[in-house]
């Protein structure tokens, strides 16, 4: 090009560009407001991720285009704690807009070593206790097969300093769903003759309470035959791994279970 039309040409640029601002920044601000209504409770006040993942990066995996990004924030993710919105058809264009302004931050680098990490979930940590992974381990947490798509790496690092920080207490809306104790509620039960048990609750009726012990073993027990029964809302039975873990060893868990990201996962 010409110096000179490409003179032109740049302030032409530059007018158009100076009329354009105003709309797309006020969308730019209701996307923001938006977010900060319904999402950052989840995902962070900079999309950075807690209970939910991080949404500050170029690539989400399940929100690849614009129109599954919208199917996912209008109807949730099913069998998750994503919920579904109803917005109106530019709040979702201004929304969706912010998400994806979102993803032009430099996504957080998980320091640590995941094959460390690994290592550690096996032997010391000894998770497969309470832990499946890719069908092995037992049930008495949840399944961490995916767990480093649902939560950001602060939040798994807290799930194992402080494990009754973010218990679970209501899961009412997707235990239909699946036959595990997604409550996890904790239970303690001591039978008319003498038996005492403690473990997660699986199913409870009116007249009867089915657990699962720290063994794996299964128990069910008709409440009239019960003389105690405690229910250990917002307790984990899971170990305060902060006293297991040196600070360097956490950091290598950590980095494993961001990157279990599913059974197909590359
Ligand atoms: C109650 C918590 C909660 C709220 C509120 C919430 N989310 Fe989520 N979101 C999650 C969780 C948890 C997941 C991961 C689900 C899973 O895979 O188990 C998720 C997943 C997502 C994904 C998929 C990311 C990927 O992996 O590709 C997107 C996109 C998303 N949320 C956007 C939003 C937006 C936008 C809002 C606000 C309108 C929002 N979420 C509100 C918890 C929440
Ligand atoms: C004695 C049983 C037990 C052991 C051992 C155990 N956990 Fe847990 N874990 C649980 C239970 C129950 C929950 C669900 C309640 C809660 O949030 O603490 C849980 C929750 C979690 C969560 C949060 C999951 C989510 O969806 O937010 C993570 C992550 C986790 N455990 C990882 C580990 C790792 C890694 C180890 C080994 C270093 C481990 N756990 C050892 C029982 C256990």
């Amino acid at each position: 090009m010409q110096p000179r039309l490409l003179c032109a040409f740049l302030v032409l640029a530059s007018l158009v560009r100076a009329q354009a601002p105003a709309p797309a920044a006020a969308n730019m601000d209701a996307g923001r407001k938006l977010f900060q209504a319904h999402c950052i409770s989840c995902h962070g006040p900079n999309g950075e991720g807690a209970r939910g993942p991080t949404l500050a990066q170029a690539n989400l995996p399940r929100a690849s285009t614009d129109a599954a990004l919208t199917r996912i924030i209008r109807s949730g993710i099913q069998g998750t704690e994503m919920p579904a919105h109803r917005l109106q058809p530019h709040e979702m264009t201004a929304l969706t807009g912010f998400v994806r302004s979102l993803g032009q931050l430099a996504p957080e680098k998980v320091p640590g070593d995941p094959v460390k990490g690994a290592e550690l979930y096996r032997t010391k940590g000894a998770c497969a206790q309470c832990h499946t992974l890719r069908g092995q381990g037992n049930m008495i947490g949840p399944d961490l097969t995916e767990i480093g798509r649902k939560r950001s790496a602060a939040f798994l690092r807290r799930a194992l300093s402080e494990p009754n920080a973010e218990v679970p207490q209501s899961f009412n809306a997707y235990r239909a769903e699946v036959n595990m104790p997604l409550n996890f509620l904790f239970v303690r039960a001591k039978s008319k003759d003498g038996r005492e048990v403690a473990g997660v609750r699986i199913n409870e009726d009116t007249f009867s309470i089915q657990l699962r012990d720290l063994t794996g073993k299964l128990h069910s027990f008709f409440k009239n035959e019960l003389t105690e029964l405690h229910k250990d809302w917002g307790q984990s039975p899971m170990p305060v791994y902060a006293a297991v873990f040196s600070a360097e060893e956490m950091t290598d868990v950590v980095a494993f279970l961001a990157s279990l990201r599913g059974v197909e996962s590359r």
